[in-house]
């Protein structure tokens, strides 16, 4: 059976990617996915506030008002020592890249166009097949305007694509107000494939304590259903590659976002709540699953619930929508007759 695919212009034996993440910071760990399977590894990100090595830098933009808070601060004390220092993690990079076979993607979070970005250049001679760029900022000033933000991104994109040859994906948030639009700008920018979506953290507040608290809970499976939309909305219509990544938990997520039309799906939570080892189990079930359907290859099935491939893509926008909320009620709403009997 076929199971290779492209991603990012590169040729992978099949679709499932480990996603950034601490357990792929260990070498062993990297090792030991290749065993079992994985297509390609994400790297856990640097982070740019690693780089540049300036609290002044993040007082400075606390100030104007852009919290970076998110996954940057909240993974820090997650991460191995590494991730306090930019040159081990080229180091590890470096040995990654040579102990195994598959893509090495490595990955920077950032989010403005500084001096930061040259270390993709750093990255990519210590062997990264790819950089993975994880964007994520929540435009927490109100005179930011959504033109603003989005322009912020595209520099940033500019920014990476000009110090590397290698190809670069781009990890979003699903936050813009036509992702579509947002997607097709990010191509023209650069990027060389999407990953759809970034998980943003929220806080929450500690009623006891009347604290913020910004927890990570990994993701569930209902989870898939806004990337699976924007990759079922843009599968085919971009020239870049997809990457689904959210939710995946069963081999169910992986097929639906395949037959979404993902060149690739990534998988993070399912590995650190079930351990390394899923990752075959996954791979094994989509095997099975082809198999029990006579297809050959992945190619058959890639896509075929598509915007564009689907006999009726009004299931994709508000047309549905209307209908499933009539739907609902219809199903839900109690019978008159029957409630006017009861009482
Ligand atoms: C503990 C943990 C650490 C993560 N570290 C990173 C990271 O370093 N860089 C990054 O881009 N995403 C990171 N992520 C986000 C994941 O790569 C992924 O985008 C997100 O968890 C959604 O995918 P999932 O449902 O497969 O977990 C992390 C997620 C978790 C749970």
């Amino acid at each position: 059976m076929n199971l290779r695919t492209r991603y990012l212009g590169l040729d992978l034996r099949n679709p499932l990617i480990a996603g950034a993440g601490p357990l792929n910071g260990q070498l062993d760990n990297i090792r030991r996915l290749e065993d079992l399977g994985a297509g390609a590894i994400v790297l856990p990100s640097i982070f740019e506030e690693q780089i540049e090595h300036e609290q002044g830098m993040i007082d400075q933009l606390s100030t104007i008002g852009i919290d970076s808070y998110g996954e940057a601060l909240t993974y820090f004390p997650a991460q191995t020592t590494y991730a306090l220092d930019p040159e081990p993690y080229l180091g590890l990079l470096r040995q990654a890249a040579t102990a195994v076979d598959i893509p090495i993607i490595a990955s920077l979070n950032g989010f403005t166009n500084q001096g930061w970005v040259q270390y993709a250049w750093q990255m990519e001679q210590a062997g990264a097949s790819a950089i993975e760029l994880n964007i994520y900022f929540i435009p927490s000033d109100l005179s930011l305007s959504g033109r603003d933000v989005e322009q912020r991104y595209i520099d940033i994109v500019k920014a990476v694509k000009g110090v590397v040859t290698c190809p670069v994906a781009v990890k979003i948030g699903p936050y813009f107000s036509a992702v579509g639009h947002m997607a097709q700008q990010l191509v023209h920018a650069g990027a060389d494939g999407l990953v759809l979506f970034n998980r943003f953290y929220e806080p929450d507040i500690d009623l006891a304590r009347l604290q913020l608290v910004s927890d990570l809970e990994l993701s569930r499976p209902y989870e898939i259903r806004l990337p699976l939309l924007w990759i079922g909305v843009l599968s085919g219509r971009v020239k870049a590659s997809l990457a689904a990544s959210t939710g995946v938990d069963s081999v169910d997520e992986v097929l639906k976002y395949l037959l979404a039309g993902a060149d690739v799906v990534m998988t993070t939570s399912s590995l650190l709540r079930h351990g390394i080892g899923h990752i075959k189990e996954l791979l094994d079930g989509l095997r099975t699953w082809l198999d029990a359907r006579n297809l050959e290859s992945l190619a058959s099935i890639r896509g075929r619930m598509s915007h564009l491939n689907v006999e009726d893509p009004t299931a994709f926008n508000r047309a549905n929508y209307i209908k499933t909320v009539h739907d609902y009620r219809a199903v839900s709403a109690p019978n008159p007759a029957e409630s006017n009997g009861r009482r």
